[in-house]
């Protein structure tokens, strides 16, 4: 049995929508346990400088709904280095935190695993990031939500695409891959998604307007990740539009709408079992973990783990995207 009490809970990096939810379910599952929980402020910047609330039920009570995280958010250069650490150490003896769990993406599961390394309070991990590039989960906390806010928001941008017979190019979240992008292209049924993933695609993006033009296509939505190897959505339009000076170019970039909003049944049902076998994580003693969920089963995947190894896009999905959209 473990000899916890206390347990501090943090979000950290970008924010993701399911993000309350999963502290609503670790508060109240870490409550039914009989252990005490500090909901540390403005993820590690706090923990370093000692933003810590104990949190009780009530204060979590009606956020299952919202979007964001009533924690905040930081990404902390200074948790980066070994002194930084130190101090948020030092924070969590003087208050008797023998656990904390952590929610966000690889750059806080890289900053936990490095503080388990040094020292001995125990880091658990859930995943939240609107990205779902974490290796060993099926899925991340916020990406279903953001794959819904970016579908409605193409659904929009078809309605005028084709009342103007234009080429539109959407810009979609997604630093290093494409998870994003390709999912909301197939549900949008976008004429072409160019991801990180796949390198020299303007050739193919090209003959591929070119045959739609010629069977009379009037206008097209091509989705764009933005850390595609061109630059991004404005880029490719440049490099695209002088050879098809029939349409009318307009590019649509999406930004930061991406990671608002209330988050779907799907994120806060993750969310929810996440958060609750994170708890048990602790209860069961187990340290540098991330909380991932795979085939419906919850899998315990060591940090480093998760942030080494790279999650590759369903290559499945991309032939399927390509083959619908003739
Ligand atoms: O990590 C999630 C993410 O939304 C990325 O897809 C995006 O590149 C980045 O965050 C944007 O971060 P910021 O809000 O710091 O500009």
């Amino acid at each position: 049995m473990s000899k916890i009490k206390k347990i501090g809970i943090l979000t950290s990096g970008g924010d993701a929508p399911g993000m309350n939810a999963a502290i609503r379910a670790v508060t109240r599952a870490a409550l039914y346990n009989d252990l005490q929980v500090i909901g540390v402020y403005h993820g590690y910047d706090g923990l370093i400088k000692g933003h810590f609330k104990e949190l009780k039920s009530h204060n979590v009570s009606a956020i299952i709904q919202k979007g964001g995280t009533i924690l905040k958010t930081a990404r902390s250069e200074e948790f980066r280095t070994i002194e930084g650490r130190q101090k948020a150490y030092n924070q969590l003896k003087k208050q008797n935190i023998g656990a904390v769990v952590v929610i966000g993406g690889d750059g806080t599961f890289t900053g936990a695993r490095f503080f388990n390394e040094e020292h001995n309070i125990p880091f658990i991990g859930i995943p939240g990031t609107i990205d779902n590039d974490l290796f060993g989960t099926d899925y991340t906390i916020g990406f279903d939500t953001a794959l819904n806010t970016i579908v409605e928001a193409i659904d929009k941008i078809r309605d005028t695409a084709s009342s103007h017979n234009r080429l539109f190019f959407v810009e979609v979240m997604g630093r290093d891959v494409g998870f994003i992008a390709l999912r909301s292209g197939i549900a949008s049924g976008a004429e072409a998604i160019l991801i990180p993933e796949v390198e020299n695609q303007v050739p193919n993006l090209k003959s591929h307007l070119e045959d739609g033009f010629k069977r009379k296509k009037s206008s097209n939505i091509i989705i764009v990740a933005e850390g595609e190897e061109t630059g991004g959505a404005f880029e490719i339009a440049n490099k695209v539009k002088d050879d098809f000076k029939e349409y009318d170019v307009r590019v649509t970039v999406l930004g930061h709408i991406q990671r608002g909003g209330s988050p779907s049944a799907f994120d806060r049902v993750t969310a929810s079992v996440l958060g609750v076998a994170a708890v048990e994580a602790i209860l069961d003693d187990q340290k540098s973990v991330m909380i991932g969920m795979v085939n419906n089963e919850i899998v315990h995947i060591p940090f480093n783990r998760a942030i080494k190894y790279n999650k590759d896009v369903n290559r499945n999905l991309l032939t399927i995207a390509n083959l619908l959209s003739i």
